[in-house]
């Protein structure tokens, strides 16, 4: 098998742990990134444990905080590494019913879902270009596509940062339709020499419950799991894993991901010019300039 240098954003808990996990097992050589650094040794000593060959790095940042982020991503340039997979995993559904923006000033669903991506990768992209067959993958959300659970996305790119109509659950769909235009231009842009696709790993009760609290935290805990429309964390990290190292999707870009198949992308997501649009003001929202792919 050959091994792959890959890192994960939010590897520390839920689905990143899962897929960090299956990773290494795998052989492969894979940096995460955690917010503390007790979280980076817990996840290193819990999966040395059952693989005490395992390779891991794990990485402290906060992706709230785009200048540490685009610290980060350089310095791993500049340390000259190829990394051949990069996967943004990392995400938040807000608890707080109030609009929360990080210390940076910009609202936090789309600084830790989109911003980060795009900081990361444009600062990581040379050490990708350096990678065997690289990867972006970025994890979206069926909660994107237009039958979506109480209603689709509704992005207002006069008001990207929602400062008026705020709720956690339109900051989260509109933060996975984002992503999924970050990620189509991107595709475009970078060809087949970088592939970019997205994924849904499917409603994972069991690690959705940790944005949840009360009685709704017990029910995503105990009871939603069982239900049909549930997927199993094992089933999501596999899909996970697939989109990481699958050699059937090499050569494939700019595609939608889930339970290992092609799924359609909302014909928002799709839209080549809001694509664009977005990919304009998320640069300026993220402080760099648009033309860095390719
Ligand atoms: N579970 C589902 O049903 C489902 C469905 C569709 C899509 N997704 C997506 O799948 C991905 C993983 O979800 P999950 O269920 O595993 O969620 P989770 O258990 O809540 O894990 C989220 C991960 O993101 C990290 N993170 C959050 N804010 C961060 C920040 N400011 N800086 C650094 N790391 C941060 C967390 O790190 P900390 O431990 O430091 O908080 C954690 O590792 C997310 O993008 C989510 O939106 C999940």
């Amino acid at each position: 098998m050959e091994q792959r240098s890959i890192l994960v954003t939010g590897g520390g808990r839920g689905l990143g742990r899962g897929l960090v996990e299956r990773l290494a097992r795998g052989g492969h050589r894979v940096l995460f990134t955690v917010r503390t650094v007790a979280a980076g040794d817990d996840t290193v000593a819990a999966l040395r444990g059952v693989h005490p060959a395992a390779e891991l790095v794990p990485i402290v940042v906060d992706l709230s905080v785009l200048a540490d982020v685009a610290r980060l991503g350089e310095t791993l340039t500049e340390q000259g590494i190829a990394l051949d997979v990069l996967f943004h995993n990392a995400g938040i559904l807000q608890q707080s019913p109030v609009r929360l923006v990080t210390q940076e000033g910009r609202e936090q669903t789309l600084a830790v879902n989109v911003l980060a991506p795009l900081v990361l990768t444009r600062a990581l992209w040379p050490a990708l270009r350096r990678g065997t067959r690289p990867r972006v993958v970025t994890v979206s959300s069926r909660l994107h596509l237009e039958n979506a659970r109480g209603g689709p996305p509704s992005f207002d790119f006069d008001d990207p940062g929602l400062e008026r109509g705020y709720t956690a659950d339109r900051a989260y769909k509109n933060s996975k339709l984002a992503l999924l235009w970050f990620t189509f231009a991107l595709a475009r842009r970078a060809g087949r020499d970088v592939t970019v696709n997205g994924v849904c790993p499917g409603f994972v009760p069991t690690t959705a419950a940790a944005s949840t609290t009360g009685l709704m935290r017990l029910v995503m805990r105990h009871i939603m799991p069982h239900m049909p429309f549930a997927t199993r964390i094992e089933d999501a990290v596999a899909s996970l894993a697939f989109m990481a190292c699958d050699t059937a999707l090499d050569g494939v870009t700019g595609a939608f991901y889930a339970d290992q198949r092609p799924l359609a992308a909302s014909a928002a997501a799709q839209d080549v010019g809001l694509q664009e649009r977005f990919w304009t003001l998320a640069a300026q929202l993220a402080g760099c300039p648009p033309d860095w792919a390719g």
